[in-house]
This record gives structure tokens, C-alpha cells and sequence, in this order.
């Protein structure tokens, strides 16, 4: 089995807001200590929706890059690249395109919605349906196991997962398949061979999960198999195919979500949104006026937490005694809005101030950053043309 791996992307949208970093970000940075992680910004991916203004891209692209590094993101640690640098990607994306159903891709829920919603725009191009085919590619390219996205890109992760079924299953035969899953077997041992064939057998005709695990602990422990046997025998247990792309999981950051400063989504085109490295000027201006409970309308009229965008911040920004300190005040009038904000300002402005310092360093410096993503994108290319070797391979491509 192949060893877990994080693969998360960005389209390039420019400077990123503090939706971004409590969403998305906060959450790479954890996992960067826990998993070999990539971390891409997907270019193509924003061509699909604006291929006819094209000018910006570099500049967002670099400006979001920024961002990822302010964050935490550690390029000792994690991987950072460019979609359109490894172009491996677009091979994958192809060769996927061959065998998948035109239905999977116009079934995928945010399609027909899309079209409709962004109407001003002719989206019924080839580039937009395919797009979740390509996030498939993204993520199949490297293995990735564990892909952190939110709740609107699961059922691109479940596609992927289909996808990668399909391939394994068309694909993943070899010559004498079977003969030498059995031969790898024997050379488990007779009390491990038997308990292999066990587990397989529960795994594969009562779609028992345990047993499946039990299986993996088992090989994963079974020092004397050659890298091959290894593999076949984890495909074995699980089907009678050889595993070429691994089906991913998403994971979801458990992060609650952070309201625009008028209570809708946050987002940069809203005019709404707190960008990561905001001028401390503006955050204290921002914050404070923002809209609060309106049924609040004088000082003295007490107001409810729970109908103010506010109080979503302070769940994210303060402890436990400050947030009493809302609740209580709020409801019998015994604080001002502009009190009641001031606890944030001072958290976010504490929060960005390392941002803003370490994003600094790259804006002084752009061939740092340069050099920083050079290097992401060739161990990325690496990462992909392996998987590409199987890939052609299995696919009858690797002929002289
Ligand atoms: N589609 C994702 C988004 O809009 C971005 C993305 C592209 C992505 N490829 C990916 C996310 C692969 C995770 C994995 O947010
Ligand atoms: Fe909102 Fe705080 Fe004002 Fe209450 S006191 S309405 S929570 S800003």
C-alpha cells in the first residue's frame, strides 16, 4: 500500500482573507506536521471559469503564494507548486478522460448550477465540464490519500474516488495476475498465509472492513515480501487488480465558518471580506463598523448575540471568559457594540501581526519565493512522473 499523502489546491484568487486562513490554511499548517503534504495553486483550474480575462492570473497567483507562506506553510515541510508547471497533470487528465463517463461529470451537483447561476458568462464549454475530472487528475497524480477541502468539494472527492475504482479495475491487470498474487502468498508463510486468505475472503465476500484492515496490518507487517508482492497482495485483498491510483478521502477541517463582515459568505467580490494581511488601519476600521444586531439601534436598547455577525467572531477570536463577558453585556445593555468589538480588533490584529511580518520577507525578496516554488514544482514533477510511469504502463502506452 502506498503511504499516506496530503494533496490540497487553491485557484489563484489573489490576496486571501481571513476566511481563507481559519477555512483552509490553519488547517495545511497542522497537517504539514503530520503527512508529506502538496500544496498546489491550480491556474488551470481558473481558466475553466475566466478564460477571457487572463491578465491577472501571474499577479494572483503570486499574491496567494504569499499568503500560503505568511500562513505557516513550510516549504522544508510541504511541497509548493504551480498547477501548470507539472504538466503531467493535463496527461493524466486526458488519458482519465478516455474512460469516463460524460454522465459522472454532468451529474457533479454545483455543474447545471453553476451554468445558471454565472449566466452573464457561457460556461457550456469543454474546460468547465471537465474541471472536476481535472481536480481528479490533481489529486490521483500524486497518490494523495487525504485531500482537506470544504463541504463543497466532497462530491468531487467521491468522483475521484469512482475514478480511480475505474481505472484500477480496467486498468490494473497484469499479465498473470492472479498466479502471482497466489505465489506471494505462499511466501507469507503457512500461518500467515492462511490468515491472509481469510481475511480476504471475509473482506471480499461480506464486505467486511475489519477484516480488510486486519489484512493491511498484516502485510504492512510482513517484512520479508519484495516492494512488488507487497503491492500485489494489498490489491489482492481488496480486489484481484493491481492498485495504480489510490482513492482519497476528503477531510474536512472542523473550523467554523467565518461570516463576511455583513454576515453573508465571505468573499472578496461581496466587498465584505478581512484580507490576511489587512493595513492594521483598516482592520480597526472595518471591524468597527461593522453591522451589528440592528434590532440594537441605541445604546441602551440590550441586544442577542446569536442575530450579530459579531459574536461570530468573537467564537473564533475569544476565550471563553470573553465570551461571556458578550453574552451577558450584550443582552442586558451593559456594554456598547464598540466595547464588544474591541476584543477582536486586538485578537485579529495580534494574529496578523506575524502574518504580515513573515509575508514580509517575500515581498522584499521576490527570488526567495521564486526559488521556494522552482523547487516545490520539480519535486512535484518528480512525484507525478512516477505515477505517470504506471500509468502509461497500464495503459498499453509504454510499447517500443
Ligand atoms: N476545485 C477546488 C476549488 O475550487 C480547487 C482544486 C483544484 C483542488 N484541484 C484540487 C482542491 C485538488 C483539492 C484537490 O476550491
Ligand atoms: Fe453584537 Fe456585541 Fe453589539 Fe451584542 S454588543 S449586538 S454581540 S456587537
Amino acid at each position: 500500500m502506498y503511504p499516506d499523502r496530503v494533496l490540497s489546491g487553491m485557484r489563484p484568487t489573489g490576496a486571501l482573507h481571513i476566511g481563507h486562513y481559519h477555512g483552509a490554511l490553519k488547517n495545511w499548517v497542522q497537517l504539514q506536521n503530520e503527512f508529506p503534504c502538496f500544496f498546489f495553486v491550480a491556474d488551470w483550474h481558473a481558466l475553466t471559469t475566466v478564460y477571457d480575462e487572463t491578465e491577472l492570473i501571474g499577479r494572483n497567483v503570486w499574491e496567494m503564494l504569499i499568503d500560503w507562506l505568511a500562513a505557516g506553510i513550510d516549504p522544508n515541510q510541504s511541497t509548493i507548486f504551480i498547477q501548470s508547471r507539472v504538466p503531467e497533470h493535463a496527461e493524466l487528465t486526458l488519458l482519465l478522460g478516455m474512460s469516463t463517463p460524460l454522465g459522472w461529470l454532468e451529474r457533479v451537483p454545483t455543474y447545471k448550477d453553476q451554468i445558471e447561476k454565472l449566466s452573464h458568462k457561457d460556461l457550456t464549454t469543454y474546460g468547465f465540464l471537465g474541471y472536476p475530472l481535472m481536480q481528479a487528475a490533481d489529486i490521483l497524480i500524486y497518490r494523495a490519500s487525504l485531500v482537506p477541502v470544504g463541504e463543497d468539494q466532497v462530491p468531487h472527492i467521491e468522483m475521484t474516488r469512482e475514478i480511480a475504482r475505474r481505472f484500477n479495475h480496467l486498468f490494473g491487470r497484469e499479465p498473470g495476475f492472479e498466479q502471482k498474487a497466489r505465489e506471494a502468498v505462499k511466501k507469507l508463510g503457512g500461518k500467515r498465509a492462511k490468515l491472509y486468505d481469510e481475511l480476504r475472503m471475509r473482506h471480499q465476500q461480506h464486505g467486511d472492513d475489519d477484516a480488510l484492515e486486519q489484512g493491511r496490518a498484516l502485510l504492512a507487517d510482513a517484512q520479508s515480501l519484495s516492494m512488488g508482492d507487497r503491492e500485489r497482495l494489498f490489491g489482492f485483498l481488496e480486489g484481484s487488480r493491481k492498485l495504480i491510483l489510490v482513492e482519497p478521502h476528503a477531510r474536512l477541517s472542523a473550523a467554523p465558518r467565518l461570516p463576511g463582515l455583513d454576515g453573508q459568505k465571505m468573499s472578496k467580490s461581496y466587498g465584505n471580506a478581512l484580507a490576511m494581511r489587512e493595513e492594521p488601519a483598516e482592520v480597526t476600521r472595518k471591524i468597527r463598523t461593522m453591522p451589528t444586531d440592528p434590532a440594537r439601534v441605541r445604546r441602551t436598547d440590550p441586544g442577542e448575540p446569536e442575530l450579530c455577525p459579531v459574536w461570530q467572531l468573537h467564537l473564533v477570536y475569544s476565550d471563553e471568559a470573553t465570551r461571556q463577558w458578550v453574552q451577558v453585556g450584550c443582552r442586558t445593555a451593559g456594554i456598547g457594540c464598540l466595547e464588544c468589538k474591541q476584543p477582536v480588533i486586538d485578537a485579529i490584529l495580534a494574529e496578523q501581526g506575524p502574518i504580515r511580518e513573515r509575508a514580509q520577507v517575500y515581498l522584499d525578496d521576490p527570488t526567495l519565493l521564486r526559488n521556494i516554488v522552482a523547487d516545490g514544482c520539480d519535486r512535484a514533477r518528480k512525484a507525478a512522473q512516477e505515477t505517470m510511469r504506471d500509468v502509461r504502463e497500464a495503459m498499453g502506452l509504454a510499447y517500443s
